[in-house]
């Protein structure tokens, strides 16, 4: 099984296979995806530290818009956990003061 490691926060495996986002939640990662996984808020954004990811799909360009958070930044409801990955979670629902959102489907 992938392992996923957060950084400074824990690593834990996945099944394969799994939309990355829920991966997360469902291994006690605080992590907001506000529009139940539809690529249309990027609060379940992620930064890929290490580990190989398929390329960035246009909804993912769409919903990121700017340029510098295309580069940087990949929309965990859009990715399956198939590899070894490394990440920093960008929005985090106690910090923003808000509910994670609705559950995305798997
Ligand atoms: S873009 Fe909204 S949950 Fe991923």
């Amino acid at each position: 099984m992938p392992k996923i490691t957060v950084e400074n926060e824990k690593t834990f495996e996945a099944a394969s296979g799994v939309k990355l986002v829920l991966a997360l939640e469902d291994n006690g990662i605080d992590i907001l995806h506000r529009c139940g996984g539809q690529a249309r808020c990027t609060t379940c954004r992620v930064e890929i530290l290490e580990g190989s990811v398929p390329p960035i799909s246009e909804k993912e360009i769409e919903a990121l818009e700017e340029p510098e958070l295309i580069e940087k930044f990949r929309l965990s409801c859009q990715l399956h956990v198939e590899n070894d990955l490394t990440l920093r979670v960008a929005k985090r629902a106690h910090i923003e003061d808000l509910s994670p959102g609705p559950r995305p489907q798997p």
